[in-house]
C-alpha cells in the first residue's frame, strides 16, 4: 500500500479542480516546440498518477509514451485513462527503474519530487540521467519551500467541491510536512497520509549540478518567469549534457 492508493479515484475525478493541467500542457507544448521535440520522441512521465498528462500528449499526436507510478491504484486508473492510446505503463518505484531504450524527454509534474527524501532525490536525478539520451530534456516541478512552510502554519484547510468535502491537516517539521488528507461524500470517507519534503531552490539546483544537468529554463507556476509571494511551484527544464 502506498500513499495515493486510497484516494486514487478522487484524484482522477478532482485533480483538475486543484491543479491547472491546461497550464502545464500549454507549457509542455511550448517547451517541446522551443527545444525541437518531435511527435516521435520517446517520453517518460515519472509519477504519472492517473495518466492525464500522458493521455493529453497522446491526443495531440505523441506516439511513444511511457508512464511509471509507485501507486498500484493510481496506475490502474492510468490504464483506464489511456485505454484507447498506445501508452506503456509500469507500476514501480522510479528509483528501481531501468530502461533498455533511453528517452528523449523525462517528465515529473505535480509534486512528484516532493515525495522523495533528500537521499532519494540525488539517486532520482542520477537515475533520470541514466534513462535519458544525451541532450535529452528533464522537465519537473516542485512545491516551493515558502509555500509549504505557509501551509504548515495554516494547520488545516477545508474545501467543498459539489457534494464532496476535502480536508487537509498539516503538520510542519523542519524539512518536511505531513498532510493528513480526508475526502468525504455521501457514499464514503477516505483518508490518506502524504509526506512532502521541503526543498529550497538552492538545494535542488545544487543536486541538479551534482548530477550533471544544466538548467535551461526556470518558471513559476507554469506561467511566470519571476517569483512572487503567491507562487506555489517552481518548474525546471534541464538538459543532460
Ligand atoms: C500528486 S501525484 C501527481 C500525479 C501526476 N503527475 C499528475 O500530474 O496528476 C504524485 C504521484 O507521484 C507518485 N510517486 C511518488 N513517488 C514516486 C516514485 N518514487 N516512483 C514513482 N512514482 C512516484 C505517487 O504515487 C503519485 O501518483
Amino acid at each position: 500500500m502506498s500513499a495515493y492508493d486510497n484516494i486514487a479515484w478522487y484524484y482522477k475525478r478532482f485533480s483538475n479542480v486543484f491543479f491547472s493541467k491546461k497550464l502545464i500542457l500549454r507549457f509542455l507544448k511550448n517547451t517541446f516546440l522551443e527545444f525541437g521535440i518531435s511527435k516521435r520522441a520517446r517520453i517518460l512521465d515519472i509519477g504519472c498518477g492517473t495518466g492525464s498528462i500522458l493521455s493529453s500528449l497522446a491526443q495531440i499526436g505523441f506516439k511513444k509514451l511511457y508512464g511509471i507510478d509507485i501507486s498500484k491504484q493510481m496506475i490502474k486508473f492510468a490504464y483506464i485513462t489511456n485505454s484507447s492510446f498506445n501508452v506503456r505503463l509500469y507500476n514501480k518505484n522510479f528509483l528501481d527503474f531501468a530502461a533498455r531504450n533511453k528517452f528523449d524527454v523525462v517528465l515529473s509534474t505535480m509534486d512528484v519530487l516532493n515525495h522523495v527524501d533528500k537521499k532519494g532525490l540525488l539517486k532520482y536525478f542520477e537515475n533520470v540521467r541514466r534513462v535519458l539520451k544525451s541532450n535529452g530534456l528533464f522537465i519537473f516541478d516542485i512545491n516551493l519551500k515558502e509555500y509549504l512552510k505557509n501551509l504548515g502554519e495554516r494547520k488545516k484547510v477545508i474545501k467543498r467541491v459539489d457534494e464532496t468535502l476535502f480536508t487537509w491537516k498539516f503538520k510542519a517539521m523542519r524539512k518536511k510536512i505531513s498532510i493528513n488528507f480526508s475526502i468525504a461524500d455521501a457514499k464514503a470517507t477516505v483518508h490518506d497520509k502524504i509526506i512532502e519534503y521541503i526543498y529550497s531552490e538552492r538545494e535542488i539546483e545544487k543536486l541538479l549540478r551534482k548530477s550533471k544537468f544544466v538548467i535551461v529554463k526556470r518558471i513559476y507556476d507554469y506561467n511566470s518567469p519571476s517569483k512572487t509571494c503567491f507562487c506555489t511551484k517552481v518548474c525546471y527544464v534541464c538538459k543532460k549534457i
